[in-house]
């Protein structure tokens, strides 16, 4: 099959490579589209170096092909797996999307949405239940700020927070503003021209510029600050330290600092799917690249381009 090779870090080619076969639990996927996220380019550089040493592989990483999100069909079902069939349209997680076929755990893949293509299919299993478990416990009328909204997680923020009653306000550069606006935010701050102001029941922090400080200062009390993640952290602990810091402030204010691990699981994507199928949720797809130009979609999202999802198809 053809596929992204990758056997050490920062370094990865397109190559061919013997269709996997799936394990227990496990199913065979075609794969037909593949989301790209930050993740995929911390999984291809290595960096921060501290993943290395959680569980990603020391050396280089332990899946030969990159890519985490799924979108495809079932070709073939592994010892132990019920619930799926051979021609199940699915979408989810796995190690190595970047390929014609791909084995899935059934534990990270749900049935996909009714109505849409895999190419949106493959943009909502990271960034979307990101987004949702970001957002667990927000009540209809609470005000929430997204900062990053035009990008991955942050799309998915907006809508969701959106869906679930909040007014919502949402931070991100000139050229990303209308993506912003057409989401739903209620309001949109352009960074570069004012930075936002008003205080928040919830901030979801998607790009990390913003010291602790002033992101407590823009919450109300008994807010939440939930920082899902960024890239302004260095090449060691990338934003593992800001995360740990924010810890210790916790205790001296009612505002709290949640520091967000979003986990991958068949009934968080199921969730997604459902809100997909109500029309409350959609991927907003921005570039799509083919197989061949995988590591340019990863260049893609790395540069800070890209509005929405970027996926690759198949
Ligand atoms: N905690 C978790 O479980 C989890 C899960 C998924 C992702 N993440 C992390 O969460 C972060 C967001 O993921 P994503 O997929 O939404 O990424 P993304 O698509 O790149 O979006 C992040 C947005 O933040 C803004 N941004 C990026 N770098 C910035 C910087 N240095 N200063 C100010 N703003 C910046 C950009 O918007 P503008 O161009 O408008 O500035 C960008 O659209 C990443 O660091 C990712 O690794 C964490």
């Amino acid at each position: 099959m053809k596929a992204v090779v990758q056997r050490r870090y920062g370094s990865a080619v397109p190559g061919d490579l013997d269709v996997p076969v799936p394990g227990q639990g496990e199913v065979l996927l075609e794969v037909r589209a593949a989301g790209v996220d930050m993740g995929v380019w911390h999984l291809l550089t290595g960096k921060p170096y501290l993943l290395r040493f959680l569980g990603f592989g020391l050396r280089g990483p332990k899946s030969p092909v990159p890519g985490r999100d799924v979108a495809g069909v079932v070709k073939e079902i592994g010892p132990g797996v019920t619930g799926f069939a051979v021609g199940d349209e699915v979408f989810g997680t796995c190690d190595g999307s970047f390929a014609e076929y791909a084995v899935a755990p059934v534990s990270r893949l749900a049935r996909k949405p009714d109505g849409i293509s895999f190419t949106e299919a493959a943009a909502l299993p990271i960034s979307g239940g990101t987004a949702l478990q970001g957002l667990r416990g927000i009540r209809p009328g609470q005000r929430v700020l997204v900062l990053g909204a035009g990008g991955g997680v942050g799309s998915f923020g907006v809508q969701i927070a959106k869906a679930l009653g909040a007014h919502v306000t949402g931070v991100c550069s000139t050229r990303k503003v209308e993506l912003v606006r057409s989401l739903g935010a209620d309001e949109v701050f352009d960074y570069t021209v004012e930075d936002f102001s008003g205080t928040y029941d919830l901030i979801l922090d998607c790009g990390g510029a913003r010291p602790l400080s002033r992101l407590r200062g823009a919450t109300n009390e008994r807010g939440r600050i939930v920082l899902v993640g960024a890239e302004t952290g260095g090449s060691i602990t990338g934003g593992f330290h800001k995360s740990l810091g924010s810890l210790l402030l916790n205790p001296f204010s009612s505002r709290k600092f949640v520091p967000l691990m979003s986990t991958e699981r068949a009934d968080v994507f199921d969730e997604l799917r459902v809100l997909v199928e109500a029309g409350s949720l959609k991927a907003a797809v921005g570039k799509v690249f083919p197989l061949s130009e995988a590591l340019d979609a990863v260049d893609h999202v790395y540069s800070r381009r890209s509005a929405g999802k970027t996926v690759v198809t198949i």
